[in-house]
Formats: structure tokens, C-alpha cells, sequence
């Protein structure tokens, strides 16, 4: 039978609430004291469960909500449906988003006159730079969830261009050391997995990228059989990546062997059409990066007669030159296009860090400069308390004398 859609959206949301123990934590004390009371928050995070579940908790904190997507194909619609008519929250998106739809919700959540903005990617916030500048009267600060956008957001505020004070969400330990590991690894394969039913085992399985979401995508590859090899531009991270154990080479080499093709660099051109001549044919292309432009679209529609959807998720390319590609999620982030993004407890974590950092942001805004700021080191430890408590972890404590040993450098001798 087929499930109602609207019960869907409220059992996965559900779902994640329960499994996320950590923001319930936390929900309790912002509830409590009504941390968020008055302030106007616009948010542009993927839609799915565990979004939702974040949105709510500030709402429940007192805060004025709206939530847009930061990717046009990324929106769960049965979670989206669910956080309106269920949970009465401001949401405006859906999955499949044209470029104008997805702006113009863009717009709505900003509508709101936010205090604060939480974004994915960096769009709310430079939208507020460009089209929308006279919010920058009203907006007092940021939080930025992802390293793309903060690559971004370093550049802007390096020159001189950010108008307010941007928390990393993303530079917290708790956040990158786990979501951007653990969770994209575990959520890329289970997108690639999902959209094309194939096996991983004994592939040759090409990881573009060796940052924290690159170490994550090629150590959950090799631990389901694949001989993975790592294309890399920064020399530091190729030799950790040949000393994890993979092979690394240039992607002109790596495409000739490659069963999988996977991007997470964060930049762009990573597969291009230099590539479309040696590449193997019956190649399955994905992208874990924030953008659809690190796998050339441009390059691979150019080169090809026939571009045919063979599967949900799936377009194969015919090229010209006789070879056929596969192209996953139209080259978007493959975890939460075919996939439910990052697991629950993964999320947890980084949602976790959000509340706190917003909470963090609106006590100190008008100390901070514009400019994009690290968590302080004490809400990052008291999120890593909350976890150790939850699995049920205890850890040592130092003692008085290891104290003064560590800090006193006369001890040492
Ligand atoms: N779910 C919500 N936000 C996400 C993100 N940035 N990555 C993966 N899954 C998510």
C-alpha cells in the first residue's frame, strides 16, 4: 500500500527527533529559557527530517522560523509537507526546484527581515550582499554550515566584503571530525548505491579530493571491497592519502581503469571534457561537493548524441566518440539527491553545534567584528560531553599535578 505522504514526512521526522539525543539536550535548556524569544531566523539548509528537527527546536526556543532549501534537489516533500501542515513551521521548498523557483524561495525566507541567518552553501547570505542589501540593516550576524561556504565567506571577509559576523559551524571539531567523515562517507556510498543497485566490491573506485569528505567517501569504499585510488592537487593530503593505503595519480590517469568516479574537492572542472576520450566507458559519475560544477554537465552534453534517463537518478551519456557515461543526480550531492543525507546521529551532532552556535551569536553579535569566526572550544567540549554521556563513554580527568605538569614548563625536568 502506498504510504500517505504526509504520514511519511511526520514518521521520518519523527524518527530523527527520537534518534537525535543530543538536540533534545539541548531543545530542553533553549526551551527553558526561552533563549531564541523575539529573534526572526532565516534558514537555507537541505530539507529533509533532521532539518526539520532543528527548525522546530528553535521555533520551540521562541524564535520566529522560515526554511528554504540550499540545493534544488535536495528537499525531502514528504518532510517539507509535514513541517507545514504538522508542525507548523515556514518552509518553502521542494524537490526539483527550477533555478527561479529556487531563488525565489530563497527570497521568501529572507522576506521575514531575519536577525539571524543559518545557511548551506553560502547563497542566503551573499543574496543578502547582492539583490537584498537592505537587510543588512537588520540581519546581525550568520552561522555557515559547510566548507564550501566558508571558503567563500573567508574571501569575502578577506576582502573586505562581509557586512556581519559569520560563525563556522563548520570548522567545530564536532562537526567536520564526524559529518564530513563519517557522515558523507557513509551517505555518498548510500546514495550511489540506491540510485544505480550496483556492487562496489572489486571496482575500481576514483575519489577526487582528499579533504575530510574525500578521507570519508574513500575509507567507506575500501571498507565494502573497492580498490580505491585518490586524485589530489594538494601534496600534503597526497601523501596522507598514499600512506592510508590508496593509490593516488593524476584524474587523466585515473579515469582510464575508473568503474566510479567520485568528486569532493569543493572546486570546480574536477571531470571534464579532457577526460571524455580515455575515459572508461560505462563510467558511473557522482558528486559529493556542495556544487553541481565539480563534473563538467557542459562538457559531457556537448560531447554526446543522446542523453537518455535510465533510471530514478540516473542519465547515461551517449558520447559521440562511441562511449556511454553515467551521469548520478544530475551531478548534484548524490547523498541527499538519491539519498536522506547524513545519518541521524551525524546530523544530531552538527544541528546540535547550530543551536548553540545561534545562541553563541545572538549574545555576542556586537562584540564580533565582520568577519567569520571558529566556535569557542567550550561549546565544542560540551557537545563532545553530551555525546560521551549519551553512548555511554566515560573518560579520565587529569589530576591537580598533571595540571600544573602540563602548564608548568619547570616541572618537566
Ligand atoms: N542533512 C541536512 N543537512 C545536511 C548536509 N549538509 N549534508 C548531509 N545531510 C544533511
Amino acid at each position: 500500500m502506498t504510504e500517505d505522504v504526509l504520514l511519511k514526512g511526520v514518521r521520518r521526522f519523527e524518527w530523527a527527533k527520537t534518534h537525535m539525543g543530543l538536540l533534545s539536550e539541548v531543545r530542553k535548556r533553549l526551551k527553558k529559557e526561552r533563549a531564541f524569544e523575539g529573534l526572526k531566523v532565516s534558514m537555507a539548509l537541505h530539507v529533509e527530517a533532521k532539518t526539520g528537527v532543528l527548525a522546530w527546536t528553535l521555533s520551540e526556543a521562541g524564535a520566529d522560523v522560515r526554511l528554504a532549501s540550499c540545493n534544488p534537489l535536495s528537499t525531502d516533500d514528504s518532510v517539507s509537507m509535514a513541517l507545514r501542515e504538522e508542525y507548523g513551521l515556514d518552509v518553502y521548498a521542494k524537490k526539483w526546484e527550477t533555478r527561479n523557483e529556487y531563488y525565489s524561495n530563497l527570497n521568501s525566507v529572507l522576506d521575514l527581515k531575519p536577525d539571524f541567518l543559518i545557511d548551506d552553501g553560502g547563497d542566503l547570505i551573499f543574496l543578502t550582499h547582492t539583490k537584498r542589501k537592505e537587510l543588512l540593516r537588520s540581519v546581525k550576524g550568520a552561522n555557515e554550515e559547510t566548507t564550501t561556504g566558508i571558503i567563500r565567506l573567508r574571501a569575502m571577509a578577506h576582502s573586505g566584503e562581509l557586512e556581519f559576523p559569520v560563525i563556522s559551524v563548520n570548522d567545530a571539531h564536532m562537526k567536520y571530525l564526524f559529518d564530513n567523515r563519517y557522515g558523507t562517507g557513509q551517505s555518498t556510498l548510500d546514495g550511489i548505491m540506491t540510485s544505480t543497485n550496483l556492487l562496489i566490491a572489486g571496482k575500481k573506485f576514483v575519489v577526487s579530493g582528499y579533504g575530510w569528505c574525500g578521507r570519508g567517501i574513500a575509507m567507506r569504499a575500501k571498507g565494502m571491497g573497492a580498490h580505491v585510488v585518490v586524485t589530489e592537487v594538494d601534496p600534503v593530503r597526497a601523501v596522507e592519502a598514499k600512506m592510508d593505503g590508496f593509490e593516488v595519480m593524476p584524474m587523466e590517469e585515473a579515469v582510464r581503469s575508473a568503474d566510479f568516479i567520485v568528486s569532493a574537492t569543493g572546486c570546480k572542472d574536477v571531470f571534464t571534457g579532457k577526460h571524455l576520450d580515455t575515459v572508461k566507458d560505462g563510467c558511473i559519475l557522482a558528486n559529493a561537493g556542495h556544487f553541481d560544477n565539480e563534473i563538467s554537465k557542459e562538457a559531457l552534453s556537448k560531447a554526446s548524441k543522446k542523453v537518455e534517463k535510465v533510471r530514478e537518478f540516473v542519465e547515461r551519456y551517449d558520447l559521440t566518440n562511441g562511449k556511454s557515461l553515467y551521469l548520478l543526480g544530475e551531478g548534484r550531492l548524490i547523498n541527499l539527491v538519491a539519498g536522506q543525507g547524513h545519518p541521524v546521529e551525524i546530523m544530531d551532532m552538527s544541528f546540535s553545534i547550530q543551536a548553540l552556535a545561534l545562541e553563541y551569536l545572538s549574545k555576542n553579535h556586537e562584540s564580533l567584528g565582520n568577519d567569520v569566526y571558529n566556535i569557542p572550544k567550550e561549546i565544542d567540549e560540551e557537545v563532545a560531553r553530551i555525546k560521551l554521556k549519551i553512548m555511554g563513554v566515560k573518560i579520565d580527568r587529569l589530576t591537580a599535578s598533571q595540571k600544573k605538569y602540563l602548564t608548568d614548563w619547570k616541572e618537566g625536568t
